[in-house]
């Protein structure tokens, strides 16, 4: 077991990295703890559960909505949920993230924690603080930044996790490698098989790395006004994406990586070579390398969405494996790399 910090403005918020899930017995008080979960984390561990009522989501991404949030607000109500409350969010990251908004505007702020149930949750979305929901179309349009007190990250549960799913977290593994970790990469490409079938090792070490870079990141600026925008690696285009082409945000992301890779090879900064690594190890694990989205519908997707900043957006380019750089770029300059991008596919 191994544990790190994140010592933000909103909080402090400790991830323990191969914890367990029964660890919530002895950790907290049960008297006024609150899980909100998902109906198909429920089913599978409920027997789990610490004794504390439970508020139930639907699975998948439409949870993440006002309306989604609104039945959690009920369910609070129903339990006349008062600031005294802890409330801990058991499942994947549609979980984490209502569970985080729900907790931190609900009267105003009640204390929180998650357990991170799925890949995607434990080596991105659970870390960080970053919580919120969909608006009109728009992801995360609506949210706080609040760190939960604690994440634990149960490596146990991710037996149970659909292979799919398994692919999704895999794809922010390889870009927390992209960004920042050549090694990491390295890693992923030499030990594709261990690294697809969750081998105990492999799996903690994607974690525990992941967790390292999104906690250091996020320590420098909890806010993203600077460094922390790297971690939207392969974001831009990956919820133009998810957006239009309705896929699950991880295959997405591996779309989006890609696009990035192919713009930052015309711009001269990485090399064609690195860029067909990375293809090659996305296709490996089975994740998605083309765009079957114009680049005029996947521009006016980026125009609308939230990181657009007049008539330019904040985007994460690859110097080379293991290097972002951020750079604002106009979206006049952005539309014929995007189109030579998706023609070298
Ligand atoms: N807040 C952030 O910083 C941040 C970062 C990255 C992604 N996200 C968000 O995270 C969401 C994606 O997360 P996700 O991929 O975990 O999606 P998810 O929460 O929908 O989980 C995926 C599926 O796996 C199931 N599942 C979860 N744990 C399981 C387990 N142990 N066994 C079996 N099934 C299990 C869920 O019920 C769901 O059907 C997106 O909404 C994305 O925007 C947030």
């Amino acid at each position: 077991m191994k544990t790190y910090r994140i010592d933000g403005a909103t909080g402090t918020s400790t991830i323990v990295v191969g914890g367990r899930l029964d660890q919530l017995r002895q950790s907290l008080p049960l008297e006024r703890m609150i899980i909100i979960t998902d109906g198909n984390v429920r089913a599978l561990y409920e027997t789990a559960f610490p004794a504390a009522p439970v508020i139930t989501v639907e699975p998948g991404e439409s949870s993440k909505s006002l309306e989604g949030l609104a039945a959690v607000f009920d369910g609070l109500l129903e339990l006349e949920a008062d600031r005294s409350c802890f409330i801990v969010g058991i499942g994947g990251g549609v979980v984490c993230d209502i569970t985080g908004f729900a907790a931190s505007t609900f009267m105003r702020g009640l204390r929180f924690g998650f357990v991170a149930s799925s890949l995607l949750a434990q080596v991105d979305a659970s870390v960080g603080g970053k919580n919120g929901v969909n608006f009109r179309g728009y992801k995360n349009l609506i949210g706080t930044f609040n760190q939960p007190e604690f994440v634990i990250c149960d490596a146990d549960m991710l037996k149970t996790l659909p292979a799919k799913e398994v692919r999704c977290g895999l794809a922010e593994v390889v870009k927390h490698a992209l960004i920042r970790d050549a090694g990491l990469m390295a890693y992923l490409e030499a030990n594709v098989a261990d690294v697809v079938r969750l081998e105990p090792e492999a799996t903690e070490r994607m974690v525990a790395d992941s967790v390292v870079i999104k906690s250091t990141v996020v320590n420098a600026d909890e806010k993203e006004v600077g460094l922390r925008r790297i971690l939207n690696f392969g974001h831009t285009f990956g919820h133009a994406v998810e957006n239009i082409q309705g896929i699950s945000h991880g295959e997405a992301v591996a779309v989006g990586m890609l696009v990035a890779a192919e713009i930052s090879v015309l711009q001269g900064l990485l090399s064609a070579d690195d860029a067909r690594r990375i293809r090659r190890l996305l296709e490996c694990l089975e994740l998605p390398v083309r765009c079957s989205v114009s680049p005029a519908d996947l521009l006016d997707a980026v125009r609308k969405d939230k990181k657009r900043q007049s008539d330019a957006v904040h985007f994460v380019f690859l110097r080379r494996i293991g290097r972002a750089v951020v750079r604002k770029i106009s979206f006049e300059q952005l539309a014929p790399l995007l189109k030579k991008a998706l023609a070298a596919e």
